[in-house]
């Protein structure tokens, strides 16, 4: 009698335990506008790597005709019907009238919404104007995320985080922020340095901890220099984990050997709800047999990318209803196994 209980409660664990992961990306399109947009196979490619990933910060975009984002957004839906993708886009942003870049993120609506946008000014008193391209900071709701790893110790923890979930106590992270930043390749000691300031006014603004900073930050080889690094309140402080390592290649020429494309994440709950060693350069090149060149058409970067943990339970795939039963269920199964 006991087994069949046992059976059928691990069952139920199994249920609620359904997990996959919740892919964050950062590329630099490299010049991306109108000419990169008439290229077909550059834009299957783009396509390809955008979709894998829940959201996807785009740098360098230079759409100057307003044409080349639009254009990329329909080779996605083309290239995944099977999701659906909305973005959110900065104004262009640049010192000089000639030479202007936008933010560009997009990401999956069945995973991910935007709650709410803010244009960081740069209005530091003392400070003002330190970037060339101001954060666009986004925040967003997606309710699968959470941080499982507390729970693992637990025996029934497919039957706790059942009822966390459902109660929605289980709510450790599901909204997050990102900073962006394209940092200019002379100043970047300096503008990393000010994104602190940045990460302390939305942390204030927004009540909130859970915000990841992400991007070409140029923070390597000739750009950052290690004796200015201790200058760097964003390398300094202790709270700011820094996911990609100094030794990664996000550049694509075999040439060069830069870690310039970063993903920072600001404290600990925010950090244990990274999957661990999953901050990486995607390769796109040797991962679609692409040449150098063909790659290089593509981008002189690879994207970066981090996944976070997900808690996937039916309630998010169908109604809530389902998976309610099947926490009830499954206590009543529990009870009945202790009791007997
Ligand atoms: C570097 O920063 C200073 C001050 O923030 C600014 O005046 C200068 O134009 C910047 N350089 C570039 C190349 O943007």
């Amino acid at each position: 009698m006991r087994s069949i209980f046992l059976l059928l409660f691990l069952l139920t664990v199994a249920d609620a335990q359904r997990s996959s992961e919740f892919r964050i990306c950062a590329f630099n399109l490299h010049h991306y506008g109108d000419s990169k947009s008439r290229k077909s196979d550059v834009m299957l490619t783009l396509a390809r790597i955008i979709t894998r990933c829940d959201v996807c910060l785009l740098q360098e975009v230079r759409d100057s005709k307003g044409t080349a984002v639009p254009q990329l957004l329909q080779t996605i839906k083309r290239y995944d019907s099977t999701s659906s993708y909305q973005h959110v886009s900065s104004e262009r942003l640049g010192r000089s009238e000639s030479y202007q870049e936008q933010y560009v993120f997009i990401y999956r609506t069945e995973t991910v919404t935007v709650t709410d946008l803010y244009q960081y000014p740069d209005d530091l008193k003392g400070d003002e104007d330190a970037f060339s391209r101001e954060p666009f900071v986004v925040r967003f709701k997606a309710p699968r995320t959470g941080q499982v790893s507390g729970l693992s110790g637990l025996p029934y923890r497919g039957l706790f985080l059942c009822f966390l979930i459902e109660s929605n106590v289980f709510s450790v992270i599901k909204e997050f922020v990102l900073i962006p930043q394209h940092t200019t390749p002379s100043n970047t000691t300096k503008e990393l340095d000010a994104l602190y300031d940045v990460l302390q006014r939305v942390k204030k603004m927004w009540r909130t901890e859970n915000v990841m900073l992400l991007g070409d930050f140029n923070a390597d080889c000739g750009y950052l220099a290690k004796k200015n690094r201790k200058n760097v309140r964003l390398i300094t402080d202790k709270n700011l984990y820094w996911l990609i390592p100094d030794d990664s290649d996000t550049t694509v020429k075999l040439s060069t050997s830069c870690s310039y494309d970063r993903i920072v994440v600001n404290g600990e709950t925010f950090n244990s709800a990274v999957v661990p060693s999953s901050a990486q350069p995607f390769n796109f090149q040797q991962e679609y047999g692409l040449t150098e060149e063909q790659a290089l058409d593509v981008s002189d970067h690879y994207p970066v990318e981090v996944l976070l943990k997900v808690v996937r339970s039916r309630s998010f795939a169908g109604g809530a209803s389902r998976s309610s039963s099947v926490c009830v269920f499954g206590t009543l199964l529990f009870l009945l196994q202790v009791f007997m």
